[in-house]
C-alpha cells in the first residue's frame, strides 16, 4: 500500500479517536479594545498561553499560518519557512507521545522487509502532518514530492537520507533497461544527488522544496526510528500530486546523446526510472495517540 493511501485512509478518522482536547488551548475571553489595561493584560495572556500551548498545538497553529496561501509549487517565505523549522526543532519523541520502547520500533522476524508504522497527526487541503515509525532497516523507498515543500524532523534514533533533484534541461533516457520487469516505464531521468548520509537524532529539521533541496528520496532506518513529516501541500491525486516511487541507477548505466558529466563527478549522478509501487513496502496506519491537536 502507498503512502498516499494510507493518508486517505485515516484522514478524518483520528479526530474521534483521539484523547480528550487538553486546556492547553482555551478561547481568550472578550476584551474591551478601548481599554490599555485589557490590551496589556491580553497580551500577558498571550503570551502565557504561547508559553503553555502544547509542542504539537503550536505546530498545528504554524503550519495553519505558514500554509495558509499554500498550493501546488507555492512555497512559503523564507521568514515563515524559518517560523515552522524553529517549532519543529523543539520537538521531542515524548511531545508526541512517543517512545523508542514502543512496539512500532521492534523488528518482528515475520517480514524480510520490516512493517513501518504511519500515525496521522492532521491533514487538510494546505497541509499534513504524520509520524513514520521505523523499525531497524525499514525503508520508505525511493519517492517524490510533486510541487511540495516538506519538513522532516527526526524525533529519534539514525536513519540513512539519499536523496536527488531532478537536473533540467537534460533530455532523457528511453532506452529499455536490462530488467524486462522494468521495462513499462522505460524513460529514466537524470538526477543529482543531494543528500546521502546518515542523520542522528537529536538534529534539526531538514526540509525539501519542489525543485531544490532533495526532492526525491529515500529513507533507511539504522537504528530504529521516528520521522515527523509536514507536507505542504498534501499528496492529492486529483490536484496532481501524486507519489511516485523510483528506482536509480548509476550514471554509468545509460549512454545518452547531449550529457556528459566529468568522471570525478559521476558518483554525485543517477538516473531516475518511474517505477510501480514497490510491493515491499508494507506502511500500516495506526491512531495518533499523543497530545490532541484542537483545530482552529
Ligand atoms: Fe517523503
Amino acid at each position: 500500500m502507498g503512502i498516499e493511501t494510507i493518508l486517505t485512509d485515516l484522514k478524518g478518522k483520528e479526530l474521534s479517536e483521539l484523547p480528550k482536547e487538553t486546556d492547553a488551548v482555551t478561547n481568550s475571553t472578550p476584551s474591551n479594545p478601548n481599554s490599555n489595561t485589557n490590551r496589556t493584560n491580553k497580551s500577558r495572556k498571550n503570551r502565557r498561553r504561547q508559553k503553555k500551548m502544547l509542542p504539537v498545538q503550536r505546530m498545528y497553529d504554524t503550519c495553519k499560518d505558514v500554509f495558509a496561501s499554500g498550493g501546488t509549487g507555492i512555497v512559503p517565505s523564507a521568514e515563515k519557512i524559518e517560523q515552522l523549522r524553529a517549532v519543529l526543532d523543539d520537538i521531542k519523541p515524548e511531545d508526541v507521545g512517543l517512545r523508542p520502547e514502543m512496539p512500532y520500533f521492534r523488528l518482528t522476524t515475520a517480514r524480510r522487509t520490516p512493517a513501518i508504522t504511519y500515525l496521522h497527526l492532521y491533514a487538510c487541503d494546505e497541509f499534513s502532518i504524520g509520524i513514520f515509525c521505523l523499525p531497524p532497516s525499514g525503508v520508505i523507498p525511493l519517492h517524490n514530492h510533486p510541487g511540495m515543500t516538506v519538513f522532516s524532523k527526526l524525533l529519534f534514533g539514525t536513519m540513512h537520507i539519499k536523496s536527488y533533484d531532478w537536473v533540467v534541461d537534460t533530455p532523457v533516457n528511453t532506452a529499455a533497461v536490462e530488467n524486462p520487469s522494468e521495462t513499462q516505464h522505460p524513460e529514466a531521468r537524470l538526477a543529482k544527488v543531494k543528500v546521502d548520509s546518515d542523520m542522528t537524532a537529536p538534529c534539526n529539521a531538514s526540509i525539501l522544496y519542489p525543485a531544490d533541496g532533495g526532492n526525491m528520496h529515500c529513507f533507511t532506518a539504522v537504528t530504529a526510528c521516528a520521522v515527523l513529516d509536514v507536507l505542504g501541500p498534501p499528496y492529492s491525486d486529483p490536484d496532481g500530486r501524486h507519489c511516485t516511487y523510483y528506482l536509480d541507477f548509476p550514471f554509468t548505466r545509460f549512454s545518452v546523446d547531449g550529457v556528459t558529466i566529468p568522471e570525478e563527478e559521476r558518483e554525485g549522478y543517477a538516473w531516475l526510472q518511474e517505477r510501480e509501487n514497490p510491493r515491499e513496502l508494507a506502511v500500516v496506519g495506526d491512531i495518533y495517540r499523543g497530545p490532541r491537536i484542537v483545530e482552529n
